[in-house]
């Protein structure tokens, strides 16, 4: 698989592409299975629906990997946290954790409870072609924090800051129930068969960098070695969205036994201080604005500009530098693949 070959630093035949956020509403196929299953969630856990829209953007886009159709929010509604999605206002928890019994109440073991994720796994990589390769992943246990203390999206993070310098033991305690319950997700995802596993640490950018470091970095980089434990040969990739001033605290940190192998690059950074400052030690993934999609001509200038700092080389993953977004034309993201796959030829 040229995508896990890559993850890897070994030469491949053109540089492997995929799109965050690839399965999404931009695509009219996935609006009608989302149709079929009812609502979001039903389509989560419906194995078979699940695996269909995995599947969509390799047909469609012929991208080099598919990443599983899930949500990080799965892992706290199987912790007992019920969740809902309201059209136009993303998601919503009914109950929120805000001290220590909040905790207590919380489901242990809850990653068995999660079999939907991993038949849908197991199912679509049967159906995958052979050269495809699959990705599983979760949310960092501070991403998932947030959600859980907020009980949506946020602005501020006012609760979970304030837990953070009033009581950073409970947030410890949160974040290693978090880590535990991760650690164990994305093995019974690996062993269901994906080939490789991101974790998405999407609220990064909320802390400062002492606090990032200790709160949240610290905690994906313990749950990437205790994944390799296991699965030493499985790639592990992070993507800390927002933290291109910490990239220097990051390294530092990194400096041994990282237990990852791929660094997602987020469109606030520049390749070239990316590459500058992590790019001897980690592939790099990344880093299109997705909005450059609206305009054919700033898409392509972005990749060449990309392209011409990562070179047709080991060492690079393309990928957007966030999410696909529900309006951007399709044909400029089957555009985008086939240009990458093509200009990266060697
Ligand atoms: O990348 C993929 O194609 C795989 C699927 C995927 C989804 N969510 C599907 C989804 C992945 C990897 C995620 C991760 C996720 N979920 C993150 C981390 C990545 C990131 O974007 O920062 C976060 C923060 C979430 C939480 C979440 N889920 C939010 C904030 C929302 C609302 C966003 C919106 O645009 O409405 C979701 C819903 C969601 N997850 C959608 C999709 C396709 C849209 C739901 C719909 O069809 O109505």
């Amino acid at each position: 698989m040229i995508f896990i070959d890559a993850c890897l630093r070994k030469e491949t035949p053109y540089t492997p592409v995929w799109l965050m956020r690839q399965a999404g509403r931009y695509l009219s196929e996935y609006k009608a299975t989302r149709a079929k299953a009812g609502s979001f969630l039903e389509l989560c856990q419906s194995v078979e629906l699940a695996t269909e829209v995995t599947l969509q953007p390799i047909e469609i886009l012929n991208v080099d990997a598919a990443i599983i159709f899930s949500d990080i929010l799965v892992v706290p509604l199987a912790m007992g946290l019920p969740l809902e999605f309201l059209a136009g206002e993303g998601p919503h928890f009914l109950r929120t954790i805000r001290e220590s019994s909040d905790i207590d109440s919380l489901k242990v073991s809850a990653y068995k409870d999660l079999d939907y994720v991993y038949d849908a796994i197991s199912a679509t990589r049967v159906k995958l072609p052979k050269d495809k390769a699959l990705i599983g992943f979760c949310g960092s246990p501070w991403t998932l924090a947030t959600y859980m203390i907020e009980g949506q999206g946020s602005k501020t993070y006012a609760f979970s800051k304030k837990l953070a310098y009033q009581n950073p033991q409970l947030l410890h305690t949160l974040l290693s129930r978090l880590s535990d319950e991760l650690v164990s997700y994305l093995k019974s995802q690996i062993r269901a068969g994906a080939n490789a596993v991101q974790i998405f640490d999407s609220w990064a950018a909320a802390l400062e960098p002492s606090a990032y470091m200790e709160f949240s970095f610290k905690y994906m980089l313990a749950i990437a070695r205790e994944v390799k434990k296991e699965y030493p040969n499985t790639p592990v990739m992070i993507f800390p969205k927002g933290v291109g001033g910490l990239l220097e605290y990051i390294a530092d940190e990194c400096a041994t036994n990282a237990g990852f192998e791929v660094f997602g690059v987020d469109w606030g950074v520049s390749m070239a201080r990316a590459k500058s400052i992590l790019g001897d030690r980690f592939v790099l993934q990344g880093n299109l604005e997705p909005s450059r999609l609206y305009s054919h001509t700033s898409m392509e200038e972005g990749v060449e500009e990309i392209l011409r700092v990562m070179g047709n080389r080991a060492g690079h993953i393309f990928n957007l530098g966030h999410g696909m977004l529900p309006d951007l034309p399709r044909e400029n993201a089957i555009e985008l693949v086939k240009m990458v796959q093509e200009k990266t030829k060697r």
